[in-house]
């Protein structure tokens, strides 16, 4: 998936993966942080979910490579924004329109990553998750929403990204808890029409081990 890719996705308007409403895990799952935390949200698109991050109190960064995705969250959620060349903010919320993989603040208390993993074909998902672990604090924790269903049965972007492939990214380093399932049939049609009969969303609670402890 280059960047061409997500560009003309955002370009044609072709973003079925945009939720009208606060993911429900992350409300449910999300850790209790002291007010302030930084909370890094990797490949964020205009995810409303940056909101009730910023509702808790923390203090919200998100990455997204669209322009065009960055500018919409301000206008879709009425809110006044200054820009400083790649890097807009707003009242505890800063969102940097630009490639992840070129961020380098280490200092992130959690990392919420919701259709974001799943995002990236299996050649960049090992990369992807170092340099999550580069920029999150010891102790720190990733909040991991992960999709599984046949993927010999349709191509991703959304990738089936199997628990084994989690811990193999993660175990070395972290503490992985599986903290809820759910199975469901596939409603978008990509899916039902290739065949897939299950589809699975995993929630993971990702916490990095004091580097003394890797
Ligand atoms: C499947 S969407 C998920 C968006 C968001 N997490 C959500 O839940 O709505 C993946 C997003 O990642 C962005 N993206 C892809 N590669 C990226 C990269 N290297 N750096 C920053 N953003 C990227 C795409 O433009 C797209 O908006």
């Amino acid at each position: 998936m280059d960047h061409e890719f997500w560009h003309e996705r955002w370009k044609e308007r072709n973003i079925g993966f945009h939720q009208s409403e606060i993911n429900s895990e992350l409300k449910t799952h999300f850790p209790k942080l002291s007010p302030n935390s930084k909370v890094l949200v990797p490949l964020c698109g205009k995810s409303k979910d940056m909101l009730w991050l910023k509702e808790q109190h923390f203090n919200v960064t998100g990455i997204e490579l669209s322009q065009d995705a960055v500018e919409e969250f301000f206008k879709d959620n009425n809110l006044n924004f200054n820009k400083l060349d790649q890097v807009y903010t707003t009242e505890g919320i800063t969102l940097h329109a630009g490639d992840l993989f070129k961020h380098q603040e280490s200092d992130y208390d959690a990392i919420y990553d919701r259709a974001s993993m799943v995002a990236l074909p299996p050649e960049m998902r090992a990369d992807y998750s170092k340099h999550l672990l580069s920029c999150l604090k010891e102790n720190g924790q990733i909040l991991l929403i992960a999709f599984e269903y046949a993927q010999e049965k349709v191509p991703g972007p959304p990738f089936s990204v199997p628990e084994d492939e989690i811990k193999n990214h993660y175990s070395k380093s972290c503490d992985i808890v599986l903290l809820a399932q759910k199975s469901e049939k596939p409603k978008a049609p990509k899916f039902v029409e290739a065949g897939v009969e299950v589809f699975k969303r995993k929630t993971y609670l990702i916490t990095k081990r004091p580097s003394s402890e890797a």
